[in-house]
């Protein structure tokens, strides 16, 4: 039976080293981190997670302002609220919540933000330090950045020997994610609808990561005895067990299954989910210790 990777209870170590990093930054150099969340429109889903973005980043101790703008909002307007807070001393992390409207070019507005505020990591100057290697001095996307820290509990920080194959190429997780196993020097293979015999690939996998947004679609005869299991997916199904209309999360990965082949798992919900708000968190204080030039925790 496969040793459960307790994303909630790793995130909340990664809160409690931000909380006590932020009193530490406000005693050595009178600083609170800031963080801005930008909203446009009125995206249940979003709100959501704004709202939970907002919360954790009171509970960190720091200074959060959250932008709401209406659904009609101009790019034009977005981009100068934007620039405004590029320019405030008090902000040290702007996030955007995607998806934005259609008629706004997301990836002008992303690219609008200063790299050093940039705390989801998705500007061109720290995807190119990602992918260059200079993981000390980019801002790594949250949810990849989580995923990460949940391998190395188990499998250390040296992933000298081991194979990783990622399922799924987005910006946001699966390429990420591969430049991270790839700069812990893991063997990697990053996967994605094109791939013929998905399979086969998998079973060649010590570290099978899935972000593929497809419930239970990796089955447990895919996975390799002893591998790790990173399940990023987020899939909500119908749950009729638990009354009529009633639904329940699941992951990429066909959990139960799965836990009968694999070392070591994260299960859904509760593994890499957890670890992402953390990540923001992080995040930003590292970019508030950078700008006042007081050393960051390590993560
Ligand atoms: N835990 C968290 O905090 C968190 C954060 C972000 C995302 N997620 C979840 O992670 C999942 C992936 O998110 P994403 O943003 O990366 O999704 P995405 O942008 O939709 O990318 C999905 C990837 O999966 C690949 N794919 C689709 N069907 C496939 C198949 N049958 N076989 C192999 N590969 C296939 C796609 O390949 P192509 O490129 O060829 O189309 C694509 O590269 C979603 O469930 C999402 O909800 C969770």
């Amino acid at each position: 039976m496969a040793e459960l990777i307790e994303g909630r209870k790793v995130a909340d170590e990664v809160v409690a080293t931000v909380k006590e990093g932020a009193e530490s930054l406000r005693a050595q150099a009178g600083v609170v981190p800031g963080i801005a969340v930008v909203i446009v429109g009125s995206d249940p889903a979003s709100q959501v997670y704004v709202a939970s973005k907002s919360r954790k980043a009171k509970e960190c101790g720091f200074h959060s302002v959250q932008h709401e703008l209406a659904e009609d909002t101009d790019e034009a307007t977005l981009l100068t609220l934007i620039a405004d807070l590029n320019a405030d001393p008090a902000i040290h992390g702007i996030l955007v919540q995607l998806p934005l409207p259609a008629h706004i070019d997301a990836g002008r507005v992303i690219q609008s933000i200063d790299p050093d505020k940039d705390v989801d990591g998705f500007h061109f100057i720290n995807v190119g330090k990602l992918s260059t290697g200079e993981t000390d001095s980019a801002f790594v996307p949250c949810t990849p950045a989580g995923s990460m820290i949940l391998t190395q509990r188990v499998r250390g920080h040296d992933l000298s020997g081991l194979n990783a194959v990622v399922v799924g190429r987005s910006n946001i997780v699966g390429k990420p994610m591969a430049n991270l196993l790839l700069a812990a020097n893991a063997t990697v293979t990053i996967a994605h609808s094109r791939t013929r015999d998905l399979a086969a690939l998998c079973r060649t996998a010590d570290i099978l990561v899935a972000a593929v947004g497809r419930p239970q679609m990796v089955e447990g005869d895919w996975i390799k005895p002893g591998a790790t299991v990173i399940d990023v997916g987020i899939n909500r199904i119908p749950a009729p067990e638990k009354g009529e209309g009633k639904t329940r999360l699941v992951g990429d990965v066909d959990f139960e299954a799965a836990c009968a082949q694999a070392g070591s798992i994260t299960p859904v919900p509760g593994g890499v989910g957890p670890m992402t708000i953390a990540m923001l968190m992080a995040n930003t204080l590292v970019s508030a210790c950078r700008r006042a030039g007081v050393a960051a925790p390590s993560f």
